[in-house]
């Protein structure tokens, strides 16, 4: 066996035995596309991304260097398509989330500050990554909107840009929030596809990927020990 390849085993074994999934998968590290947040995976208040102004119609949002790109790209296609879009809500830090959440409970309660915003530190938002968009000439995020022309769009078209809409009708259980039609996340044109069609949440979506990836590893790790 050459040094290389027992140099390689030591290091995967490593990664396996501390489950260390951010140097297994880069992707999976807090920059990278398939960083998960949620209640259960929440970030530091101290997190704060490089983000730049997103050059679209709407409010003036800021996101990170390739989500940004990625959205001018859709929301040009979707404008082609006669579906133009606005943003709303885009990078959030998170003081900023602490206040949207304490608003929400003020203006409509607990249970449903709950179920549409996150506690500052489980925001996707605060990872420069999501965007809050809606049908261009309005600012409300409802549920209607899944049922405008621009929110079927986004439904059938994002995934081509690398986004994903994040909190699916019927999966409420799984990703912790009510359906949400205009909170799109960038995961990267690979797995927003592999998403979209498998049609299951980030949460599972994860969990499978992680899987395969051990099992990757596994595999390597016994072609070296051959
Ligand atoms: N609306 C989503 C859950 C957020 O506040 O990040
Ligand atoms: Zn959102």
């Amino acid at each position: 066996m050459s040094i290389q390849k027992i140099v390689s085993l030591i290091t995967l074994s490593a990664t396996l035995l501390q489950g260390s999934m951010e140097a297994a998968m880069p992707d999976k590290a807090i920059d990278g596309s398939l960083f998960l947040v949620n209640r259960d995976h929440m970030v530091s208040e101290h997190y704060v991304p490089v983000v730049r102004t997103v050059n679209v119609v709407g409010m003036r949002q800021s996101m990170k260097e390739e989500a940004a790109a990625a959205l001018e790209e859709m929301y040009a296609a979707a404008s082609q398509d006669s579906a133009p879009l606005s943003s709303v809500s885009g990078y959030r830090s998170f003081t900023k989330q602490s206040t949207i959440y304490a608003r929400k409970q003020k203006t409509a309660g607990q249970k449903t500050a709950e179920a549409y915003v996150a506690i500052p530190g489980a925001s996707e938002h605060q990872l420069g990554v999501a965007m809050d968009v809606t049908k261009r000439g309005g600012s409300n995020l409802n549920a209607g909107f899944g049922k405008t022309k621009a929110g079927l769009w986004i439904a059938e078209n994002a995934w081509r840009y690398g986004f994903i809409v994040r909190y699916l009708e019927g999966e409420e259980s799984v990703t912790g929030y009510a359906y949400e039609p205009w909170h799109v996340r960038y995961v990267g044109k690979e797995h927003a596809k592999a998403i979209y069609e498998s049609g299951v949440p980030m949460e599972i979506y994860v969990s499978v990927h992680r899987l395969a990836v051990y099992d990757f590893l596994i595999k390597q790790t016994d072609e070296v020990l051959q």
